[in-house]
């Protein structure tokens, strides 16, 4: 299967940044272990601070790729142009969060993602990736 990883803003400091709410472990080291556990799986891992990279990245993958798992960080919030782009292409998203949005500031309750992706999923830290992938199993 094909699964295109996609990760928005700060999300490369995961494990220095903030990490009573996003955790101690990094970014890389689990994406490695992810690509490792899933080894028969085509894995593509891709981070931007950049929101039209994000979106390159999301056309580039979503016309081939079988699932997007797509944490688009704040851009989550803000970026109806991320959301166009999930509209856009044939590959179903699964939008993904470390923390539970609804938990938090008010201003992070809302998301212009959640209409326009298959499921979503907040709150189990990283392990919410591992938890979008075994979906696809079942
Ligand atoms: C986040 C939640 C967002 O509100 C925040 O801006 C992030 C990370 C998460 O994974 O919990 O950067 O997407």
């Amino acid at each position: 299967m094909k699964i295109a990883i996609i990760n928005g803003p700060n999300l490369n400091l995961v494990g220095k940044r903030e990490p009573d709410i996003y955790g101690h472990r990094s970014m890389d080291d689990f994406i490695e272990a992810l690509k490792n556990k899933y080894a028969n799986q085509e894995i593509s891992y891709f981070q931007s601070n950049v929101e039209g990279e994000m979106i390159n990245e999301i056309q580039r993958v979503g016309f081939s790729a079988d699932i997007i798992l797509l944490n688009a960080g704040a851009y989550t919030h803000t970026s109806i142009a991320i959301a166009d782009a999930v509209k856009a292409v044939d590959t179903p998203v699964i939008e993904i969060h470390l923390s539970n949005i609804f938990a938090r500031e008010d201003f992070r309750k809302q998301s212009f993602l959640s209409p326009v992706c298959k499921a979503i999923i907040s709150g189990f830290g990283l392990k919410g990736y591992e938890m979008a992938i075994e979906s696809l199993f079942e």
